[in-house]
């Protein structure tokens, strides 16, 4: 086996733990973000066009994901005056798709290293072995990874799926609940699987109240928007 391979943190991980510096201060991962969600996300480079737009927009939305209890942070293999740069670039002279004037608030990580990068899985090497690819990890409120999700660099991601996974994380920690293919929040929910020959037998024959059977292994419910979003956002 060869040496100093590192094992990619999985879904359902303790996040690899890291102290960073970045465009925001010194930072101790994930330690000071207990009691929110996180999206831990890298992109390739500084200065290049795909990692512009989506810094542009994922800062648009910052403050959406904020009602979410989700703050963000971001990292790429760029030391920390190149990041202040590009941030500072972006601010005074990027237009794009209506925004403008975009202020990241959110911390860049600097990783130089790639000592951050490479405990995460970021670098594949082929894909690159200098630029991390984008990756986005969601981290709980406890610090357990719960998704996780690569693009390549070539690939901006898409921020309205990232806010839907969050949501649909969410959604089935408080209502212990599934969500099924597309959902989006308002759409019929997946209650647990039936437990016993009684209950499928009373699932299929229609009588448990509320619940759409279209099999016995598969139940829906309604759950509607309102509901998940009066549990879920900050007022
Ligand atoms: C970009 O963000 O535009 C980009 C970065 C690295 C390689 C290719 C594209």
């Amino acid at each position: 086996m060869e040496e100093n391979v590192i094992a990619m943190p999985r879904i359902g991980d303790k996040a690899p733990e890291f102290k960073a510096v970045t465009t925001q201060g010194k930072i101790n991962f994930p330690g000071d973000y207990k009691g929110s969600w996180v999206i831990f996300f890298s992109h390739p480079a500084d200065f290049t066009p795909v990692c512009t737009s989506e810094f542009m927009t994922f800062a648009t939305l910052e403050e959406k994901f904020e009602r979410a209890n989700c703050k963000l942070v971001g990292l790429s293999v760029d030391g920390l005056y190149s990041h202040i740069a590009w941030l500072r670039t972006i601010k005074e002279k990027i237009e794009f798709k209506g925004m403008k004037n975009v202020e990241v608030k959110f911390p860049l990580i600097e990783d130089i290293t790639m000592e951050i990068s490479k405990k995460y899985g970021m670098i594949q090497p082929g894909e690159s072995s200098t630029k991390a690819v984008r990756a986005v990890f969601f981290i709980d409120p406890k610090g357990i990874i719960r998704t996780i999700i690569y693009y390549p660099l070539s690939l901006g991601r898409n921020f309205e799926e990232l806010y839907r996974v969050l949501i649909a994380l969410q959604t089935a920690d408080e209502f212990e609940v599934a969500t099924p293919a597309d959902w989006q929040p308002g759409d019929e929910v997946i209650v647990p699987p039936a437990g016993s020959c009684g209950v499928a037998k009373e699932r299929v024959e229609g009588n448990e109240k509320d619940i759409k059977c279209y099999d016995w292994f598969f139940c829906t419910k309604k759950l509607d928007k309102e509901t998940i979003f009066k549990k879920i956002l900050k007022n």
